[in-house]
């Protein structure tokens, strides 16, 4: 029976700063199917952030529920919400957020260690590599991160969030630091991972970026203004050459 990942009524979040109360959700609906992809767009201060959050399980709203995978998490506490955070959620941030002085693959097995899925040291490192092998980044597994372009950087911190099985990735500004070359790259590994099933859900405000997507709502006034299946802009990462193996440290002295 097709699930559905997102399932959202109501959703309310009022922040209170002394006598003032902002209103940054006000009320908002949206139901998301296993495997869509879905970009969030909306002006700056129209409460993409806030939803992002609660989403992530990194918040909860002040009224309306929220049904991440058929759970309930709307009313659970701090320490709840981490396990099913660990469980069901792989984010990919704006900035790739990885350890500089770890390997690829280490950075990758790092959500497997937290986790305590109780999964062997092994199991760790071949469900690692075979994340950095979906995105493209066979080869390059014990390069660090300052041995590695920005957009191959990303891959290494989407492969991260996919190593768990998460039931979405939760993209919040991923291209926002990349080129528009690299963007259409990372945007194609999305688009192949949402191909094979992945639910995906990215924050962007750049209508370019949006457009990768199937589905595209705007927030506006902490609700959802529009929403419109669009039509799919696919990257072609054929064109896209393969990654280069690392230079022996030999070679360069
Ligand atoms: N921690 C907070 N305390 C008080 N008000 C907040 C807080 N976080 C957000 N807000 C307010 O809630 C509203 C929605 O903010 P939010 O950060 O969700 O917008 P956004 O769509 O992410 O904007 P941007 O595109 O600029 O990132 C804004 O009016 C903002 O000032
Ligand atoms: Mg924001």
């Amino acid at each position: 029976m097709p699930q559905n990942v997102i399932e959202i009524h109501g959703l309310t979040k009022i922040y209170t700063m002394g006598e003032v109360e902002v209103r940054a959700l006000a009320g908002l609906d949206l139901v998301v199917d296993s495997g869509e992809f879905l970009a969030v767009m909306g002006p700056s201060g129209s409460g993409k952030s806030t939803l992002m959050n609660i989403l992530g399980c990194l918040d909860r709203p002040t009224a309306g529920s929220y049904l991440l995978d058929g759970v309930d998490v709307s009313k659970l506490d701090r320490d709840e919400r981490a396990v099913i955070r660990n469980a069901k959620i792989g984010f990919v941030f704006q900035s790739f957020n990885l350890l500089a002085r770890t390997s690829a693959v280490e950075n990758v097995e790092l959500p497997l260690i937290y986790g305590d899925l109780g999964w062997s040291r092994a199991e760790r490192h071949q469900a690692a590599m075979h994340a950095l092998d979906r995105v493209g980044l066979k080869g390059r597994e014990n390069s660090h991160p300052s041995q590695l372009s920005g957009g191959q950087q990303q891959r290494v911190a989407i492969a991260r969030a996919l190593v768990t099985e998460p039931a979405m990735l939760l993209a919040d500004e991923p291209t926002g630091n990349l080129d528009s070359r690299t963007s259409e790259e990372i945007m194609g590994i999305f688009q192949k991972l949402n191909d094979s099933g992945k639910t995906v859900v990215l924050i962007t405000h750049e209508p370019d970026i949006a457009q990768h997507a199937r589905r595209v709502v705007t927030v506006r006034d902490g609700i959802i203004q529009h929403d419109e299946k669009v039509e799919q802009h696919r990257v072609d990462l054929r064109g896209i050459p393969p990654p280069v193996a690392p230079v022996a440290a030999e070679a360069t002295r």
